[in-house]
């Protein structure tokens, strides 16, 4: 949909199937992990990024700080299950998780 308002030479290079395939080969505690990041350099891309900027619209910065907001829900969601399913895990399967 974003490619009908993209300049010439646009083009949408990842493809969801292929970035689905990848992550859902690995284990759950390896996708939480990865999931509870994005949650947290989300907030921090707003803090760092968006609200010191005096240059952006407010609407635009309201939207963003609202996202940011609802990602800490995420996050603390995501910091109650992690645990959960770490405390699953053999200390060999936790070693291959961390290198997933
Ligand atoms: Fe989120």
């Amino acid at each position: 949909m974003l490619a009908v308002g993209m300049p010439e030479g646009y083009r949408f290079l990842h493809q969801p199937d292929t970035v689905a395939a990848a992550v859902l080969e690995k284990s759950t505690w390896a996708v939480l992990a990865l999931i509870l990041e994005i949650e947290l350099f989300t907030q921090e891309h707003y803090r760092q990024s968006i609200e010191p900027d005096e240059s952006l619209s407010p609407f635009f910065k309201d939207i963003f700080f609202f996202h940011m907001k609802e990602e800490t829900t995420h996050a603390l969601m995501d910091e109650l299950e992690w645990p959960r399913e770490d405390k699953k895990l053999t200390p060999t399967e936790r070693e291959r998780a961390i290198g997933e």
